[in-house]
């Protein structure tokens, strides 16, 4: 990993450790990177009703709440048990919140184990052909 992977890491290890998951158990942390170069973290965050808030959404809202939208440059999540192999790659539906606050061709998002990265992607290769901002911008009627 490099500085950046590794800062990140930390940042999302240590929130992973404040998961509230006791229905899933299935604890997940997140960190991002905002071109400002401040990392944010989140975790998910479980209720009874099942709707929950997930550890991307949880670290995007850090950052909005923290210092306003920022463009995203780089994510890493963690989940999963050591050397388990399974790629816990966000959800569509945080891919979809990723998608509103980066550039999708540049933005990596690095999915970790408790061990380390295990691979990364660009926001394209995950959500391809994606719906953003922009198809709001057009005239339409
Ligand atoms: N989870 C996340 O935090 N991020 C994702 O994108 C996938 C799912 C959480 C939600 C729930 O608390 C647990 O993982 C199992 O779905
Ligand atoms: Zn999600």
């Amino acid at each position: 990993m490099n500085d950046i992977q590794t800062a990140l890491f930390q940042a999302a290890d240590q929130a992973r450790r404040h998961s509230y998951a006791p229905y899933s158990r299935y604890p997940v942390g997140a960190a991002i990177l905002s071109e400002t170069g401040q990392i944010y973290a989140g975790t998910n965050i479980e209720e009874s009703a099942y709707i929950c808030t997930h550890a991307e959404q949880a670290a995007i809202s850090n950052m909005i709440t923290h210092e306003g939208a920022h463009r995203i440059v780089a994510v890493l999540v963690i989940t999963g048990a050591d050397g388990d192999g399974q790629l816990g790659t966000p959800c569509g539906h945080c891919r979809q919140w990723l998608r509103e606050h980066g550039d999708p061709d540049s933005m990596q998002i690095h999915v970790a184990g408790p061990e380390g990265v295990r691979r990364t992607f660009t926001l394209a290769e995950l959500l391809p052909y994606s719906f953003g901002p922009d198809n709001l911008r057009t005239p339409h009627r």
